[in-house]
């Protein structure tokens, strides 16, 4: 059996944001192994870092021909959630302006050219039905309530309204007051200048990271099992 899981790091350095990718996929990695030792699972990050990713422009050229005729790095980018579609995913993005920073929010607008009911029969790629997709949210801020919460709200929005399972980072096991507490994405401070990359000084918002991504491998792979058992006769 074979579990794919795929981070998205929308910052344009290769920072605290794609650090907090990598640890959330490392712990939905170990999820899935605890559970499955011997299912093949494969993690790939995709960085935005020195991608050029514009904005829909509403031309609306994908309603009638092949996808998105924008030429730069988003089907780059979108190709690995696509080409397949993956069981799992974290997408990650810095705080700016209390939101996620624009190169994600180009990127969500460009997948407008993916869900029209006109499809151009000969664009390359399915629909993509990401209705069996494990999905979770990580952002990491400079200050400690720099907008983080809005932030992932916002990557967790599209994740609902593009048909993602949608995963928080509650768990039993820290809904307690004596460890960490999550909510509904993976969280973190990076104001510590000192350390390399900054979010490792957090080591609250790293657990937090890390129980998201714990469920993400949790919610992936029952997904992939039940689809699987569903679809045996098919
Ligand atoms: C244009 C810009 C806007 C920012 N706005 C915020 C903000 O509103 N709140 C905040 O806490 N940090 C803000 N920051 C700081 C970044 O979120 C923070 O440095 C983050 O850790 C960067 O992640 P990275 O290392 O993955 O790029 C901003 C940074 C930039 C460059």
């Amino acid at each position: 059996m074979k579990i794919r899981l795929v981070g998205i790091s929308s910052s344009p350095k290769k920072r605290s944001t794609y650090k907090l990718v990598e640890i959330a996929l490392e712990a939905a990695k170990d999820a899935v192994l605890k559970e499955k030792s011997d299912a093949e699972v494969i993690t790939e990050i995709v960085s935005f870092k020195g991608k050029k990713i514009r904005g829909c422009i509403d031309c609306g050229a994908c309603l009638k021909r092949a996808g998105c005729i924008l030429k730069d790095d988003w089907y780059e980018c979108i190709k690995y959630l696509i080409n397949p579609v993956p069981d799992g995913v974290i997408i990650g993005s810095p705080v700016y302006f209390y939101s996620v920073n624009a190169q994600l929010r180009a990127f969500f607008e460009r997948c407008r050219s993916l869900n029209k009911k006109d499809w151009f029969e000969k664009y390359p790629d399915q629909i993509p039905d990401w209705t069996k997709t494990a999905a979770g949210a990580v952002t990491t801020g400079y200050h400690r309530n720099g907008g983080q919460e809005h932030a992932a709200a916002s990557i967790i929005n599209w994740f609902l309204l593009d048909g993602f399972v949608s995963v928080g980072s509650y768990a039993l096991k820290n809904a307690y007051i004596e460890s960490p507490r999550g909510y509904t994405a993976g969280t973190a401070v990076a104001d510590q200048t000192s350390v390399d990359p900054p979010i490792l000084a957090d080591e609250c918002g790293i657990e937090v990271v890390k129980t998201l991504g714990t469920r993400i491998g949790e919610t992936a792979l029952r997904l992939h099992l039940g689809d699987a058992i569903l679809n045996k006769d098919k």
